[in-house]
């Protein structure tokens, strides 16, 4: 696969100053779009990460402050992902059907997709309901 960075074809992307279209086509809403969800990934890849190496280690010390950047990584990852819900409609509308919910997840896409706002009700709430909040 090729990317582009400013007209030059480079190896697949490895980080958030890569695209895969030429730059000049992309939109700023777009470039900061990227950046955001590059950025994401790498914090959702170090949370990962820090819990394999909680895992592996024999040392106490150690553990516990992979723990704590765990832990950070992971607050990283909640502050990205909200600024992407607050500039994404289709991710507005994701997080807001599917995030803090009870009962099956599989079920509340199907009925979701059923229902259409009409408020079928799945596990005690209303999809039209969900959908009148938005
Ligand atoms: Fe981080």
């Amino acid at each position: 696969m090729k990317a582009y960075f400013r007209d030059e074809v480079l190896p697949m992307p490895q980080g958030s100053t890569t695209f895969h279209e030429s730059e000049e086509h992309l939109k700023p809403s777009t470039r900061d779009m990227h950046r955001a969800l590059v950025s994401l990934m790498e914090e959702l890849e170090a949370v990962d990460w820090y819990q394999q190496r909680m895992d592996a280690t024999e040392n106490d010390d150690l553990r516990s402050i992979l723990r704590h950047n765990r832990d950070e990584e992971q607050e990283h990852a909640a502050m990205v992902l909200e600024w992407i819900r607050r500039h994404d409609a289709g991710w507005e509308r994701q997080l807001r059907d599917y995030l803090f919910k009870e009962g099956s997840i599989v079920a509340r896409e199907g009925a979701a997709e059923q229902g259409n706002g009409s408020g079928e009700r799945v596990n005690g709430a209303s999809i039209g309901s969900l959908r009148a909040r938005r």
